[in-house]
């Protein structure tokens, strides 16, 4: 693989807070409401990866916390927004229902004209990628199949529909990560997928980063590239080395205790793409 020279650009997020993150109840594999959360360092473990952003050069926007809502800091699955185009989600777990129209106000609050609310069971870029030419959309355990059709016709972009099979790996984005989306470059971790899906993503991306098993465990492919930087859980060690093969800079996050609640860096960080 030949190491091309990256170039990051600007990138605005929307990030909430974990103001009343907690683990109260348990809707992946990750949460086990027996366990607790430190909640002071969770505030700085997000807290860090914000910063970290704005450091880079981005904008990131914040989204006001509910006390009802814990899951609200994984603010990716809130909405999936494409050429200002804002899809907003619908929630498979009634804990988060709510979650959609705080998104929702949001956008109609910050000058978005086409904001859709949808029919179908989304949840926001957990399921949705986009890379280049497609919108890679996973289903299996939460976003519901019909919600694909919908969102291509929306959007106007080619969806690939992707199988997830381990409930470990509930949300495209705990399985894959794209890494420059001027060039349909991705990571992902095969195990998580069908082995049809994995077909499509061999044939789609046949120079893809593939992630181990102890990566994909680690949360390792819940990544965030600006094309040049990619942040990503520390622990997911082994993925530093191919990631700098190609020419990025891996960048190492502790959000350990985000993992808690099933989730790291990206599903802390919803983009904004104008
Ligand atoms: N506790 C949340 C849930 O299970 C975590 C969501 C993680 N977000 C993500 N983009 N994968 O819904």
């Amino acid at each position: 693989m030949s190491s091309v020279p990256r170039a990051s650009t600007r990138r605005r997020y929307l990030m909430c807070p974990p103001t009343y993150y907690r683990v109260t109840y348990s809707i992946n594999p990750w949460m086990d409401p027996g366990k607790p959360v430190d909640l002071p360092l969770a505030l700085a473990q997000w807290e860090e990866l914000r910063d970290r952003y704005r450091a880079l050069g981005h904008t990131v926007e914040e989204l006001a916390p509910r006390p009802d809502l814990p899951d609200m800091v994984f603010a990716a699955n809130g909405a999936t927004v494409v050429d200002g185009k804002v899809l907003g989600a619908r929630f498979a777990h009634p804990e988060r229902w709510a979650e959609a129209t705080a998104h929702l106000e949001w956008f109609r609050s910050h000058g978005y004209a086409q904001v859709r609310e949808p029919q179908h069971i989304n949840e926001g870029e957990g399921d949705f990628a986009v890379t280049a030419t497609w919108l890679l959309a996973g289903r299996g355990f939460r976003s519901s199949p019909l919600s694909h059709p919908e969102a291509q016709e929306f959007f106007g972009r080619p969806v690939i529909g992707l199988d997830l099979v381990d409930p470990r790996y509930y949300h495209l984005d705990t399985a894959l990560c794209v890494l420059d989306d001027a060039r349909d470059e991705i990571m992902y971790y095969p195990g998580a997928f069908s082995p049809g899906s994995r077909e499509v993503l061999r044939r789609l991306f046949p120079d893809a980063l593939i992630a181990t098993g102890d990566d994909a465990a680690a949360l390792g492919l819940n990544a965030v590239s600006d094309g040049r930087h990619v942040l990503l859980p520390q622990a997911a060690v082994g993925l530093f080395g191919p990631l700098r093969e190609r020419g990025f800079e891996p960048v190492g996050m502790d959000l350990g205790e985000l993992l808690k609640g099933g989730g790291s860096v990206k599903c802390c960080t919803q983009e904004l793409r104008e």
